[in-house]
């Protein structure tokens, strides 16, 4: 790639006539062109690519919008070509996993034939105990195969997934196995986590003592630390798959490509987070389309996206897209600094990782831990990068770009969410790129900046961020609240579908996303609720009330910040503050640990009694509060 000087607004990198020889992704003006004259057309083209038991009556059903369908008529399993077409190819002996434990001494690999496997025994057990087509199991595991293989289970046979990310604590584990009502978890004894044992089964446990949905437990073997285990109700998995019902293959259910695929909790607006709905054919189609195109994967990659699986990200792009591609995911147990912070680096040399993709948060990490430790490795192998999550600032763009992909990757900023369950606003290999911005909206995708009332902003003003057109991996509903939906994505501006995002259009048509314009705080790119936190700090004794702001961290991108109003007969002290912080960390999760507590005797409220966050943060930030006309007295 070079810098050079050009028409386009900005600093830009073009790309090197090496990596567009290299590139087999679609002209992007001819796409875009195509897209936007036949939507339908070109949605149809890539679900061809695929294979259905029987195809669509009709790509795309918007009789009833905001509830749009995608493939109507159509019978398919998303399993099917993630896992069934591919053992009936060469692709049987190519590697579909490769796993690597957090101390790195044991290494797993699965090719698609034995993935097939291990997924029909997954499958063959939850049957077995009566999980049927619809009914929803929790999966709360850590990053290591069996995630994977139980998730693909439920798929095969047409139950819906809810994986609850493996670093939530009790009273958030609670409420998703309550809301979806479950009648399965699946755990493990326990996940390493810096060399230390992180405590899951009696985490389920806990918190299944109010969810009478929740008949049958299984356990994976991980850590092999005690865990108490209940009779009847708690099963080792290792002991199931001794078991004859185990063995054999298990048919993959031929569901309408509307049929639910799984849930995924997420937080917005204020109150309980929302399960998010993706379906089989839809989700299929754009998690498919989005990574051929966005990260041109061949079959001598070797693809590594260092998400979780419990957040979108991993089931969109560690999961279900790679392996419909048929191509080689990497899986790191661990995380980027321990034991040292050459971890991930160390990795991509032993197994040579040619497209990487992460999160801001973490390149702004090890970027202070200098360049010495990237240096001491062999990164040659990579020549595509990544980012998701978080608005990625210029500076760390450009160390990525420079120290880490020798300025010849490319960079792929993709902007997303849970409710997209595909990129949206990305570029391709072949696009110019402009460090800080996601580039365009993909094929057959119109966004716009609005002002309040609904009117576009002019370019390089800060507005919402709304997208035009339906997709084929859009949420479908809110599980079991559709009015929800419809008033959290839909109502604002009706017709078109509200992010939650601020962002700035420039000249170029480039989009620049500044964050969140809800309740939502970003740390490390995690995404978590003010409510959720709020709630677990109420549910200590000390406490009346709490407010919690995201403010800009270096490092996390934004941090926690607290105040709590006290009950009557406690006060505020240090020794407080920390058992507050600890509470949170135990009761919701150690990644939404508040940064600081403050005391305060009162919070800004509106005369309707809600919380002002914004006027609270705006002060915390010597910042102007903006309009407080609704500011009770
Ligand atoms: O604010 C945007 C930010 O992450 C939000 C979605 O969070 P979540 O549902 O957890 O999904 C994250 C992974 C897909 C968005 O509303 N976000 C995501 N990607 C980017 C981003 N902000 C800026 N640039 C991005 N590339």
């Amino acid at each position: 790639m070079s810098v050079v000087q050009s028409e386009m607004e900005g600093e830009v990198y073009f790309p090197s006539p090496e990596v567009i020889a290299q590139a087999n992704v679609p002209d992007w003006e001819a796409a875009a062109e195509f897209a936007r004259n036949d939507l339908e057309g070109f949605w149809a083209e890539q679900a061809n690519e695929l294979e259905w038991y029987r195809k669509w009556d009709k790509v795309l059903d918007d009789s009833n919008k905001p509830f749009f369908k995608w493939f109507t008529g159509a019978k398919v399993n998303i399993v099917h070509n993630a896992v069934d077409r591919h053992v009936k190819t060469w692709r049987r002996n190519k590697l579909a996993l490769i796993w690597v434990s957090e101390d790195g001494k044991e290494e797993r690999t699965f090719s698609y034939y034995s993935l097939n496997r291990e997924v029909n025994r997954f499958a063959n057990i939850i049957k077995a105990m009566g999980v049927t087509k619809g009914d929803r199991v929790t999966i709360y595991l850590p990053r290591i195969p069996e995630i994977v293989f139980a998730m693909l289970a439920c798929a095969k046979i047409g139950a819906i997934h809810s994986v609850v990310f493996a670093g939530f604590s009790v009273d958030a584990l609670r409420g998703r196995i309550d809301d979806s009502a479950s009648k399965l978890v699946i755990t493990a004894d326990g996940s390493w986590i810096n060399g230390k044992i992180f405590e899951l089964k009696r985490t389920v446990d806990e918190a299944i003592k109010s969810c009478p949905s929740v008949e049958n437990i299984i356990v994976v073997r991980r850590t092999g630390h005690e865990v108490p285990m209940e009779a009847e109700r708690d099963h080792w998995y290792d002991d199931l798959c001794a078991l004859p019902i185990a063995n054999g293959k298990c048919v993959t259910e031929q569901l309408d490509a509307e049929d639910p695929l799984y849930i995924l909790y997420t937080s917005g607006s204020t109150g309980k987070p929302k399960a998010i709905l993706h379906t089989h054919g839809g989700y299929m189609v754009g998690t498919y389309t989005t990574l051929k195109h966005v990260f041109d994967l061949k079959d001598e990659d070797r693809w590594w996206c260092a998400a979780d699986p419990g957040w979108v990200t991993g089931h969109s792009y560690i999961i279900y897209g790679p392996l419909i591609l048929g191509a080689t995911s990497f899986m790191f147990e661990g995380g980027p600094v321990y034991p040292y912070p050459n971890r991930w680096w160390q990795l991509i040399e032993r197994y040579g990782i040619s497209v990487f993709y992460t999160a801001p948060t973490a390149i702004r990490g090890l970027m202070r831990f200098g360049e010495a430790w990237p240096n001491k490795h062999d990164l040659s192998s990579l020549r595509l990068l990544g980012t998701v999550g978080e608005p990625i600032n210029p500076e760390a763009w450009k160390w990525y770009y420079r120290v880490i992909g020798k300025e010849k990757c490319p960079i792929m900023d993709t902007w997303w969410q849970t409710e997209t369950g595909m990129f949206m606003i990305t570029p391709t290999p072949v696009v110019p790129l402009k460090p800080g911005s996601a580039t365009r909206p993909v094929f057959g995708q119109e966004a716009e900046i609005l002002d309040d009332s609904g009117n576009p902003v002019p370019d390089g003003e800060e507005g919402y961020l709304v997208l035009k057109n339906p997709w084929p991996a859009m949420l479908r509903t809110v599980y079991g609240d559709d009015e929800r939906y419809v008033r959290q994505y839909w109502s604002k501006y009706p017709g078109k579908y509200m992010t939650g995002d601020s962002a700035k259009r420039d000249a170029d048509g480039y989009f620049w996303i500044i964050g969140r314009v809800d309740d939502v705080i970003k740390v490390s790119g995690h995404r978590l609720g003010t409510a959720e936190i709020e709630s677990a700090l109420v549910s200590h004794p000390a406490v009346a009330e709490a407010a919690a702001i995201g403010l800009p961290h270096e490092v996390k991108g934004q941090a926690i910040h607290c105040f709590v109003l006290l009950r009557a007969g406690f006060a505020g002290s240090p020794e407080l503050a920390e058992e507050l912080r600890q509470h949170v960390s135990t009761h919701m999760s150690p990644i939404a640990k508040p940064e600081d507590i403050k005391f305060v005797d009162k919070l800004p409220k509106t005369r309707s009694g809600k919380i002002m966050r914004r006027v609270l943060k705006a002060r915390a930030q010597g910042l102007p509060e903006g309009d407080i006309s609704t500011l009770e007295e």
